[in-house]
């Protein structure tokens, strides 16, 4: 029988019993975010330990594509003081909200961090050990000769043994038209939309809502107009872009039998899942 994965990383169910400080009002969307869909700890982890294990050594320089409020980054040089890192957005204001609040109270250790109010496939300062495009941000580009474009820049750009890491959504769950809302223990409920599906074009629109116990919601906070890729696809695209290996790493399943257990290994075929979250690994 097909199994029923997470598919945001990371997610935090709870059951809203404690009084709540949000509202839709008052609560702040990037905060809101946060709390949802981000895991920025076992995201590190999962991304320092898969270089260690794939080169024998400590990565320290990080590149975060698409970075927004560039949390994965702050998580990244809290490792150390040898660890630095990259955030690349073209969007200014997720960028300041980050900046404000993970990187403000950092200190000195702030300077390890530069940001880039720029497009995804423009060079980096220094050569990423690693570099990341999470969230399935990268969706944005629709066209496999887009595609194609960033994989190649990203190839170039990263370290002689750096290692570019991508992580993906599917099932068939992905192509449905449906709401899914997951209860936060902060506070609030959040709304996985998969509003609109094209099969012609694969492309969707998805948005993120947010509802409140005092009964107010903040409707589409974020909105996505994606095309929904698949791990065959963009193996194939990382190869074509002149990737030495590209290897799937899959989540194990949680002792309930159905969930997703938030540890992700090495797998040439996968199972059948109504929907799950997945890694591609491609190593230069
Ligand atoms: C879903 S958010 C990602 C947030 C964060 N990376 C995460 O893991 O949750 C997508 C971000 O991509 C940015 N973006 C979209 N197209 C871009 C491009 N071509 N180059 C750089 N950033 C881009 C948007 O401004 C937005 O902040």
């Amino acid at each position: 029988m097909a199994k029923q994965k997470k598919k945001l990383k990371g997610k935090k169910n709870g059951r809203n019993k404690k009084k709540s400080r949000f509202t839709a009002k008052t609560a702040d969307k990037y905060e809101l975010y946060q709390l949802s869909v981000q895991s920025p700890q076992e995201d590190v982890e999962f991304l320092s330990d898969t270089y260690r294990k794939i080169r024998k050594k400590r990565p320290y320089h990080f590149r975060e594509d698409f970075c927004g409020t560039a949390l994965l980054s702050a998580t990244w040089i809290g490792q150390g003081r040898k660890h630095s890192a990259e955030g690349f957005d073209i969007d200014p204001e997720p960028v300041t909200w980050g900046k404000n609040h993970h990187f403000a109270d950092l200190g000195p250790a702030a300077k390890r961090m530069t940001f880039h109010i720029a497009d995804v496939r423009r060079p980096s300062k220094n050569p990423p050990d690693v570099r990341c495009a999470q969230n399935f941000s990268y969706w944005v580009f629709k066209t496999r000769a887009e595609m194609l474009g960033y994989f190649k820049k990203a190839r170039a750009d990263i370290a002689r043994d750096g290692i570019f890491v991508i992580d993906l959504q599917g099932g068939p769950e992905v192509y449905e038209a449906m709401e899914e809302e997951t209860k936060i223990d902060a506070g609030f409920t959040y709304v996985w939309d998969q509003d609109e599906y094209w099969p012609v074009t694969s492309e969707a629109m998805f948005y993120i809502h947010f509802r409140f116990p005092d009964g107010s919601r903040m409707q589409r906070a974020f909105a996505y107009d994606w095309r929904i890729w698949s791990i065959t696809e963009l193996k194939e695209i990382l190869e074509d872009a002149g990737f030495n290996q590209v290897d799937c790493y899959w989540e194990g399943t949680a002792e309930d039998g159905v969930s997703g257990d938030g540890i992700f290994t090495k797998e040439d075929k996968g199972e059948a899942c109504l929907s799950y979250v997945a890694y591609l690994v491609a190593q230069k």
